[in-house]
């Protein structure tokens, strides 16, 4: 393939990438278990959204999670005086945001 061509078909195929919807994992409350028990469900990503996965930290043991699409997609900790959250994204590959 000529040199010429490649960094067109780059930009296309990162551009299609880009607009393509991932199907995430969705739900509204999974347990330590790792097992979803309310509103498990998919969701797909449209635009700049991610899957994400979201842990909740009290007194340094994970005491629920949930997952989703979500735009706002900072890894971040976020403490109040014995609350963590963790918040993990991923758009790398369908359902990567497995608790
Ligand atoms: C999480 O939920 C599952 C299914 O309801 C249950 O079997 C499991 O014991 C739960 N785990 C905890 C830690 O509550």
């Amino acid at each position: 393939m000529g040199k010429h061509l490649l960094l067109p078909l780059i930009i296309l195929s990162s551009l299609l990438g880009f607009l393509q919807a991932l199907t995430c994992l969705k739900c509204d409350r999974v347990n330590t278990s790792g097992v979803c028990q309310s509103g498990a469900s998919f969701c797909q990503t449209k635009g700049s959204q991610q899957c994400y996965v979201r842990k909740v930290y009290e007194d340094d043991t994970i005491s629920y999670g949930s997952q989703g699409c979500s735009s706002i997609c900072t890894d971040m900790l976020l403490f109040s005086p014995n609350v963590a959250v963790d918040l993990k994204c991923c758009d790398d590959s369908p359902l990567c945001n497995k608790f």
